[in-house]
């Protein structure tokens, strides 16, 4: 009796817990009974100007998402059924952080500062339920605060260009999830977005290209249609006063030393080569031209930057810093004096130098800078913070130097990376950042100390817009990513649960269905997994997705007589060479979901057992050898998670495959990936044994790389028409070749199927 009585305690709290939408997830969540009623004459009662304006912000936000109209007041007399907003500076709880008390009569939020109102008042919002016309919101008690203090996400309106509209839509989507931070990407060698009074060139010229790169970079495809835009001063300020009212900072980015191609075309004089036309870049991509750091290019900046400070009134402004390349420096005779002069190591010390320099004038007119990780080259300026973006390195090395760093690694904070399977996705710039992988990110590197990771303060994620030309794909790449990093900045570890996370986050694609928001719906994709059967010449297949999105609806495809197997899918299914199409799809609430199609193709080594003597890069590793022989040819993106790629960074592929038994063999056929950009080059030969014993091997042929597609299939005629092993060895290329990207360092050697007919 009393057991069950335990139970159904238990019970009652779990479910008012679970009826807890919020995201992020609130540090404290009790539940009492009852119900708080709206009704026409509920008020926000503000008690100063600054409650008020939060409550007259959400005021937007229920009419957008309940149809909600609320009146506002700022004094008691004549208000009755109200939701008092207090701000408490002695309230204990974290900046940001915020208490709520619901009852049937009343509520009240109090706020500590920093948006603490607003914070509890976008909780409460979460928290309302409608059946019929009746709008009301559970009974309880909410502390809450956040976990991290930079909670950013960032924009480049450089690449491609995004109105006044979207960007205060944008903002919106910050503000909705407790973001703090809007790191506005300004300018790059695409484009100069921001009016400068002093330089009018720079959007006259800068802002303005003669056409664009389509399709991926690999392609070197462009059109020749005229691009541009820019945000005047007075749009700008109009911009910063939306967001503050929102609680958000507004970081804005001025690209130096590097990447300023827009402004070399708008001025000229400001780069290394004088007698030069620079162009508004149409491509993607990093180029060689940088500013020179003579004096006239100190002023121009310094004076671009005094016009900056007056319109952004954030503590940090960001100077980029990235992707310098310094081939035009070291063919400048003022650069070169510069080194020699200042004592100097080389360029990056000229980089260092550079930086610094603004640094100190930004210092002195009481802002401070952040920059991309390479500002640690050459020696961190004095009171930089890094935002480490290639790693967590940056911001170990600056946190170990005292420095405060802003995680945003490419691994888990870029969003214009593939969220789902590359060829389920709209085209993107590569990589592989799904839903999950944001979840589980701690910004926290493993190996600072405790006060070392004080200086961690917090995270962003980056959506650079090369492949996004409209306001609904950025949309789509934001959401619902910028949920889970909602949640890794604000909520306590304790209480972060990535199942609970996607329960929650199913509600909230309700609220974004209403106002025609275009997220991504790729957790629905179904991934799967290839691996060995017990039985000879057949393949496992398991699916995987989470249970919570519905059933899975399987069809497989029989090749000799067409008939079809449709069934509901429970466990991992056995296929073979007679049924290696296979089809999977939700059968969940969500109609259209996307449907995984899986194409096997098997050959004689297909399933087969196979070692490696080498073993490939950690980081493309995929199931080992195993992926080399699963029937499963990979698509062109080597980062995807499901990629069918082996990587091998400089070494060799040596491999060994049993049939099982002898057999005739007549061809091997080796896939390889060439793609100059990321230093991915095909073996440079490749040779094969065949062997009866496993001991004695014969060479089978051998043959030398020639040709050029993004993916190769190198097949060799074997000389020996019968064995049981095959060994085969690519040849990595050694060193990339001059002319490259990367040139002089080693390649990499990217293998997929191996084929044996
Ligand atoms: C960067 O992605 N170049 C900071
Ligand atoms: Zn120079």
């Amino acid at each position: 009796m009393k057991k069950w009585l335990g139970l159904v305690f238990i019970l009652m709290g779990l479910s008012a817990i679970a009826q807890n939408k919020i995201i992020p997830a609130p540090l404290s969540v009790k539940p009492a009974p009852g119900y708080f009623t709206f009704d026409p004459t509920t008020y926000f009662l503000g008690n100063d100007q600054v409650a008020y304006k939060d409550g007259y912000v959400i005021k937007d936000f229920l009419i957008k998402y309940y149809n909600l109209p609320l009146k506002t007041a700022t004094k008691s007399i004549g208000v009755g059924k109200h939701i008092a907003l207090k701000y408490d500076s002695t309230l204990a709880v974290a900046d940001g952080g915020y208490h709520i008390l619901i009852s049937p009569e009343n509520i009240t939020i109090t706020g500590k500062n920093n948006g603490g109102v607003l914070y509890g008042l976008l909780s409460l919002m979460q928290l309302i339920e409608k059946t019929g016309n009746t709008v009301q919101i559970p009974c309880g008690e909410i502390t809450d605060y956040p976990q991290f203090q930079y909670r950013g996400m960032h924009l480049d309106c450089s690449r491609h260009f995004f109105d006044m509209a979207f960007i205060k839509k944008y903002i919106d989507y910050l503000a909705m999830y407790k973001m703090n931070t809007f790191h506005w990407h300004l300018t790059d060698d695409q484009g100069w977005r921001i009016e400068i009074k002093q330089y009018p060139k720079l959007t006259e010229i800068g802002a303005w290209r003669d056409g664009t790169m389509v399709g991926h970079y690999r392609d070197q495809q462009y059109d020749n249609v005229r691009y541009g835009g820019f945000y005047t001063q007075k749009e700008i300020k109009e911009i910063v006063r939306y967001a503050t009212d929102r609680h958000i900072t507004i970081i804005p980015e001025i690209e130096m030393p590097g990447h300023c191609m827009a402004a070399l075309a708008a001025y000229p004089e400001l780069g290394c080569v004088k007698d030069t036309t620079y162009q508004v870049a149409k491509g993607w991509g990093v180029f060689e031209d940088v500013f020179c750091p003579n004096d006239s290019t100190f002023i121009f900046l310094e004076n671009v930057l005094d016009e900056v400070m007056a319109l952004f009134p954030s503590p940090y402004i960001h100077v980029g810093g990235d992707e310098v390349e310094k081939i035009r420096w070291k063919n400048c005779s003022h650069c070169q004096q510069l080194i020699k002069e200042k004592g100097l190591v080389n360029e990056h010390g000229l980089q260092s130098y550079f930086i610094q320099r603004i640094e100190k004038y930004v210092n002195s007119k009481g802002r401070s800078i952040i920059g991309w990780d390479e500002i640690l080259e050459g020696g961190l300026a004095q009171n930089a913070t890094i935002m480490s973006w290639r790693g967590e390195e940056g911001a170990i090395l600056a946190a170990q130097q005292k420095h405060y760093a802003i995680m945003t690694p490419g691994s888990h904070c870029y969003f214009d990376y593939y969220q789902g399977a590359p060829q389920l996705e709209p085209l993107a710039i590569g990589g592989f950042v799904p839903l999950d992988k944001v979840y589980g990110f701690n910004p926290i590197p493993a190996s600072l100390t405790p006060e070392q990771a004080t200086y961690i303060l917090g995270a962003q994620a980056n959506i650079w817009t090369e492949y996004i030309n409209f306001p609904e794909q950025v949309e789509y790449m934001l959401l619902p990513r910028m949920l889970a990093l909602s949640e890794v900045l604000w909520t306590s570890k304790e209480n972060k649960n990535y199942d609970d996370f996607l329960s929650r986050l199913l509600f909230h694609f309700q609220l974004l269905d209403k106002t025609n928001t275009n997220y991504a719906k790729s957790i629905y994709q179904i991934n799967y997994k290839v691996t060995p059967a017990s039985e000879l010449n057949k393949l496992n297949i398991t699916l995987l997705s989470n249970p919570q999105l519905g059933k899975i609806d399987v069809q497989t495809i029989n090749v000799l007589n067409g008939s079809k197997n449709n069934f509901t899918y429970e466990n991992p299914f056995t296929v073979s060479a007679e049924t290696p199409y296979i089809s999977a799809q939700l059968n969940g609430s969500i109609k259209n979901t996307p449907t995984t199609q899986i194409k096997l193709k098997f050959n004689k080594a297909t399933g087969k057992s196979i070692t490696l003597k080498n073993e490939p890069s950690k980081k493309y590793s995929a199931d080992g050898g195993f992926t080399l022989i699963n029937g499963v040819e990979a698509t062109v993106n080597p980062s995807w998670n499901g990629s069918e790629w082996l990587g091998f960074l400089g070494t060799d592929l040596q491999a060994i495959i049993d049939l099982g038994e002898i057999d005739s063999i007549h061809s091997v056929t080796i896939g390889c990936l060439y793609d100059k950009l990321s230093w991915i080059y095909p073996a440079e030969s490749v040779q094969i044994w065949v062997s009866t014993n496993g001991k004695n091997y014969e060479q089978a042929g051998k043959i030398k790389y020639n040709g050029d597609q993004k993916r190769n299939a190198i097949t060799i005629s074997s000389t020996v028409k019968t064995g049981r092993y095959i060994k085969i060895e690519a040849i990595n290329l050694g060193t990339i070749p001059s002319g490259n990207p990367g040139a002089g360092s080693k390649p990499w050697l990217f293998i997929d199927e191996i084929s044996v007919e």
